[in-house]
């Protein structure tokens, strides 16, 4: 079962599965003096290269921060615009993905999104469902605490009398998937921001000033290089880990 809380994650030089919350944009394109939203623009490039860097290191998921649900809250032609960037990226850059080998995912809500979207992201997802590759997935209309809750809800529609943790992590969106090894914030704030709340428990953070699109291989490999620093002792003291994982 993937869950650090019962059992010990197998350990990798290479993370297996990265979460990134892409923040920056907004202040990227207001150092241009450009809109906010071109930096929105300029960041959906530095997720295909990301993508890419990804998969030629071998990382196994990669899962993405696009649009969580406080920022709904955002001015109304933001809003609109990533929506509609959204629904271009997923009319245009899918098929790349297809030959590349990539398994899309989307997590989220998709309640408020309008049905050309939805259309868009059962579309995709069934193109790629049985691709071997990287599994890309993009947390849209995504927050932590809707996760736990859906989760719980899926539960008590099944009948379930008693909650556990190990029925919790299976009914998360990303219930498959092993638990965030690194998880890196770009745009200079130390906060999770609602992310991955649950499934976060023992990711190695990794904060960095560069703005999320200016964000480029040589950063993907300066965050890996220090998350391969990290002593990963998931509660343990450093004397009982292998002599391979002791960093100190
Ligand atoms: C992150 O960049 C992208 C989204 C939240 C959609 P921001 O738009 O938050 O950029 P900043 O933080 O204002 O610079
Ligand atoms: C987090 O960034 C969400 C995404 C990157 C999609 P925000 O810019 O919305 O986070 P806060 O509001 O600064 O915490
Ligand atoms: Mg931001």
């Amino acid at each position: 079962m993937n869950s650090s809380t019962q059992n010990i994650p197998a350990h990798t030089q290479i993370p297996r599965h990265i979460a990134v919350i892409m923040d920056g944009n907004g202040r990227w394109a207001k150092k241009r003096f450009l809109p906010r939203v071109m930096g929105h623009k300029h960041g959906l490039d530095a997720l295909e290269n990301m993508v890419g860097n990804c998969a030629s290191k071998g990382v196994e998921y990669l899962t993405v921060f696009a649009f969580s649900t406080e920022n709904w809250r955002r001015p109304e032609d933001e809003v609109s615009f990533l929506m509609g960037l959204f629904l271009q990226a997923l009319q245009k850059k899918v098929e790349q993905l297809h030959k590349n080998n990539i398994r899309l995912k989307v997590i989220g809500s998709r309640e408020r999104f309008n049905a050309d979207i939805i259309k868009g992201i059962e579309a995709a997802e069934a193109l790629t469902a049985a691709n071997t590759g990287l599994t890309l997935s993009i947390a849209a209309d995504y927050g932590g605490r809707w996760d736990i809750l859906q989760a719980v809800n899926k539960l008590i529609a099944e009948g379930e009398t008693e909650i556990t943790e190990a029925a919790i992590a299976r009914h998360l969106m990303l219930g498959d998937a092993p638990e965030p090894d690194l998880f890196i914030r770009t745009g200079g704030e130390t906060r999770i921001s609602n992310f991955l709340l649950w499934q976060s428990a023992y990711a190695e953070l990794y904060f960095t000033d560069t703005l999320w699109p200016d964000f480029n291989g040589q950063s993907l490999n300066d965050a890996v290089a220090s998350f391969q620093k990290r002593e990963r002792r998931f509660g343990r003291t450093s004397e009982q880990l292998p002599a391979d994982q002791q960093r100190s």
